[in-house]
């Protein structure tokens, strides 16, 4: 049995002081979690500390990015340990908006993955087709093509490694893939890691993310190997990820 997981990207969302709104409302919305899941919320990196240090139950806390050095001369960046430091278990890494609009490649992503899992925390590894990739019958090709290329060298670590299937075209615009058709993506991101890494693959969860809703989670989260959702937007409302953690 996989724990499932429950990810809020609040993406770039929320000042400190809004931020620490949220985390206590939603606190007061999710006392308790049922022992079948975790959630998770991935503040910005100004309001990370500043939640992590709020009472939250257990309800954890994951960055949306990290720079895969331990220290140096990277202007801008945050390494894995400061990530530690702050109480981070889970990063979000290769988010198509990381890879569309800064470039990121799998090869970056694979070293991203390989300095968090270095640290003891969880990689979110994501990957997904853009809608012009999947009406050109593309989707699958791209996506396990990804799911290699952002593991390459990490079929030791599988299990420790979480998947966030994203497909682009779903993410902000309303439209979410059907649970029949995510569910087929997620059975062919199984067979993928099982070439990569074995019976490992059965532990390794997969999360689904693209607009994500009160009103779609229930099925989503029934579809055999769909292990979580990554919510961007329902995020951000404690009572609507509320309503999503508590998925039936
Ligand atoms: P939305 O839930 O807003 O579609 O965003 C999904 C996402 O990108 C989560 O990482």
């Amino acid at each position: 049995m996989r724990t499932k997981l429950i990810a809020g990207n609040w993406k770039m969302h929320k000042t400190v002081s809004e931020a620490v709104a949220l985390i206590d409302a939603l606190y007061a919305a999710l006392p308790t979690i049922a022992s079948d899941r975790e959630v998770v919320v991935c503040p910005t990196f100004t309001a990370l500390s500043a939640v992590a240090a709020r009472p939250r139950g257990a309800i954890g806390i994951g960055a949306q990015n990290v720079y895969p050095e331990s220290h140096g001369a990277y202007t801008g960046e945050i390494s894995p340990a400061m990530l530690v430091d702050i109480g981070c278990r889970y990063v979000i890494i290769g988010h198509s908006e990381r890879r569309a609009l800064f470039s990121e490649s799998d090869a970056f992503i694979a070293k991203k993955a390989a300095a968090v899992l270095a640290a003891g925390m969880t990689p979110i590894v994501c990957v997904g087709e853009t809608k012009q990739e999947r009406e050109s019958g593309r989707a699958e090709a791209v996506v396990l093509g990804q799911v290699a290329g952002s593991l390459a060298g990490l079929q030791d670590r599988l299990a420790d490694v979480v998947i966030a299937y994203e497909p682009v075209w779903a993410i902000g615009t309303g439209l979410t893939a059907t649970a029949a058709d995510a569910q087929t993506m997620h059975a062919a991101i199984r067979a993928e890691l099982r070439r990569i890494g074995g019976a490992a693959a059965e532990r390794v969860r997969i999360q689904y993310g693209g607009s994500v809703k009160a009103d779609n989670v229930d099925e989503l989260m029934a579809q055999p190997d769909i292990d979580g959702a990554l919510v961007g937007g329902a995020a951000l409302v404690a009572e609507g990820f509320a309503r999503i953690a508590n998925y039936r």
